[in-house]
């Protein structure tokens, strides 16, 4: 255990973890949660309880409002905190290693499970980047209007266990899913190279064809679109150079409005990026026909 969050994670004693539990619960009901009803329901005696708050505070799992009456309300980190604790002792996750990926919306460390097999952790991060940008990818915040981040990131989480859940029944190439926990989804650690960043592959048409297997698959056997399809959301892995397309949260139903177009923009981004790279001569537009014919 080297990462900050493992050394936080450490840190952490049972009372701690309860008075984060109480906080996030209460969230429901406040945007910060006033002292007195946090110490109605941990029945920390008060001075034990401050104690708590201000190590809490000072650690930036738990940010504090001072106003007619001091609440505080969870931060990402506290977030990660919970759904760390509740990982680990369901016993998904035995260790945790470095931080391997920040990607727009997510934090992503290598971790091992119990019996010693690396694995992913993705801690889902919705808002980090603009507001208008996360729209770009998740119209469906602007529908329901909700406001936090934390509940979203949840929900992203969500959405990308269970598809990967269903990926999983039909295809080996997307990363196989463990568990999942608020904003945390742990998957199996894929050895490998991003797409962007092979120049050589043995077989690179075998390799986008696996790529439009998986996007037939999810289009017709589930009814998804993964939306983001790109070299940077494809890893090869090694030896066997398959392509496993990560990244799901913001998948699309095939119902939705513009599905056809968020098809064909997946679709047309790698193939374009195969026939640059690798010199094949695909038609786009040909694998898109193919993949909504079945
Ligand atoms: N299962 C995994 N095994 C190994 N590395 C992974 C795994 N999942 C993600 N990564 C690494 O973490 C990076 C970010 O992952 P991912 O694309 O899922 O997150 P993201 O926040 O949605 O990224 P972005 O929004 O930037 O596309 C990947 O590019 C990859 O390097
Ligand atoms: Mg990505």
């Amino acid at each position: 255990m080297t990462s900050k969050l493992a050394l936080i994670y450490k840190a952490l004693d049972e009372e701690s973890k309860t008075v984060l539990w109480h906080i996030e619960a209460a969230l429901k009901k406040y945007e910060y949660v006033p002292v007195g009803y946090i110490a109605r329901k941990t029945r920390l005696p008060p001075k034990r309880l401050e104690a708590v708050l201000s190590f809490l505070n000072s650690k930036k799992l738990i940010r504090r409002r001072i106003g007619h009456e001091v609440g505080y309300t969870l931060t990402f980190l506290g977030l990660d905190m919970l759904a760390l604790d509740s990982l680990v002792k369901r016993g998904v996750i035995e260790a945790l290693g470095n931080k391997i990926g920040v990607g727009k919306e997510s934090d992503i460390y290598e971790a091992l499970s119990p019996s010693g097999e690396r694995i992913a952790l993705k801690l889902h991060r919705i808002g980090r980047t603009s507001f208008r940008k996360t729209l770009r990818t998740r119209p469906y915040i602007f529908e329901r209007q909700t406001t936090s981040w934390l509940e979203e990131s949840k929900l992203s989480a969500q959405r990308e266990f269970t598809a990967l859940k269903e990926l999983t029944k039909y295809t080996k190439y997307v990363p196989s899913p463990h568990a999942y926990n608020r904003h945390a989804v742990v998957t199996s650690f894929i050895e490998g190279i991003e797409l962007y960043r092979v120049r050589k592959l043995t077989n690179p048409q075998e390799a986008l064809e696996k790529i439009i297997e998986v996007i037939k698959i999810a289009y017709n056997k589930i009814g998804i679109i993964h939306g983001d399809l790109s070299e940077y959301n494809i890893i090869i892995s090694y030896p066997t150079e398959d392509p496993l397309i990560i990244d799901w949260p913001q998948y699309f139903y095939k119902e939705h409005p513009q599905a056809q177009d968020i098809l064909r923009r997946d679709i047309h981004y790698v193939v374009r990026y195969f026939n640059k790279r690798f010199n094949l001569k695909v038609n786009s537009d040909e694998v898109f026909r193919k993949v909504v014919t079945g």
